[in-house]
């Protein structure tokens, strides 16, 4: 392509906008590419009909019905996986959220019925109490308000393998215990469960961005807690504070030494420099998850007209991708897949 001779030409051998000239040119040079393959789509149920979440617009909470029909539309979009969380009414919840590994609960009957449905979308359960316990923490909490490690991690264990004996793919525990990995995978093991992978929440911070996500399922943390206990309102003493970086990395690879087959950074978002650090630290595959909070802000502000919806949603996956992770949860899921296929 030659140009003329030119007066104003500067005398410069790298000229980066060359390979920004076409869109051929822009496709042969692009270094990060944003698949439905890579996206996983967390779903919510419940006992009642389909219901709108009003703290999530375009969330709903599914019957069983409704999520079966939803993962069809989804698998149908390229969507391979999906994750489900539980509305569980008050009247099922504790003080040891023992309703967790109730074998004929809302979860283990949701897992039957979507692995006998859509055997080839990978279904992966949440591992943690907060959906079941009556205090809205993911451990057990005893009477001084501490949430205790060890005796959750034994009901967590017992949750796993319900979920696994169900048809879990993929259990992912969200809860933060220390040693959780571990146990779970010895438990897995040792009833014959070696093909369950686990993808832990590795790196899972104490962020205001889950609000919503609390609203749909009514479980936040309640200050005041069953059997008039005072508890924590808040996740601290489990979940990481925002402000650490290098602790990510312990966490990260005491996950990988106990078992972990996936890890998780959560939020994802204004977490990259995290994402990205655990490039550096494992060879593990990275899942990253772009919280309620982040959905929410980014729906709520093109309700309003303010931003362009699909290049936001798209260009914040590529940023989460890009930043190092490999698959990314998102509530954006089908719809980002839909904007895929037409692109
Ligand atoms: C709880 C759990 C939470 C989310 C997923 N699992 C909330 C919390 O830790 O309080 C948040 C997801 C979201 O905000 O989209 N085990």
């Amino acid at each position: 392509m030659l140009h003329e001779k030119n007066e104003f030409n500067l005398d410069m051998p790298h000229r980066p906008r060359r390979r920004r000239r076409t869109p051929a040119m822009r496709g042969l040079v692009r270094e990060t590419r944003l698949t439905a393959q890579q996206l996983i789509y967390p779903l919510f149920v419940h006992e009642g009909p389909d219901e709108p979440i009003d703290a999530m617009p375009g969330c709903m909470r599914w019957s069983m019905d409704g999520l079966c029909a939803e993962v069809g539309r989804a698998a149908a979009l390229g969507i391979c996986a999906v994750v489900l969380f539980p509305k569980v009414d008050n009247k099922y919840k504790s003080t040891t959220g023992d309703e967790a590994y109730n074998p004929q609960g809302l979860i283990p009957k949701a897992i039957t019925r979507l692995k006998s449905e859509y055997p080839d979308v990978l279904v992966i359960t949440d591992v943690a109490l907060d959906p079941y316990s009556s205090d809205g923490h993911d451990g057990i909490v005893d009477q001084t308000g501490e949430i205790l490690n060890d005796q959750t991690v034994q009901v967590l264990c017992k949750q796993a393998l319900m979920q696994a004996q169900a048809g879990a793919d993929i259990v992912a525990p969200s809860d933060m215990m220390d040693g959780r990995v571990a146990a779970i995978r010895q438990t897995l093991d040792a009833n014959g469960y070696t093909n369950v992978s686990i993808m832990s929440y590795s790196a899972k911070y104490a962020s205001a961005f889950y609000g919503p996500f609390r609203g749909a399922l009514n479980s936040a943390p309640k200050a005041s807690g069953s059997n008039g206990k005072k508890n924590p309102g808040d996740k601290l003493t489990y979940q990481m504070d925002p402000a650490n970086a290098r602790e990510a990395i312990t966490e990260a690879l005491l996950d990988e030494a106990e078992g972990a087959d996936i890890i998780m950074v959560k939020p994802a978002g204004a977490y990259l420099d995290i994402i990205y650090r655990l490039t550096g630290v494992t060879t593990l595959p990275i899942a990253a998850y772009q919280v309620s909070g982040e959905y929410l802000m980014i729906k709520a502000a093109s309700e309003g007209g303010w931003i362009d919806e699909k290049k936001i949603v798209l260009e914040s996956l590529l940023a989460i991708t890009r930043a190092g992770a490999d698959m990314i949860l998102t509530y954006y899921a089908p719809q980002a897949a839909l904007w895929l296929n037409e692109a």
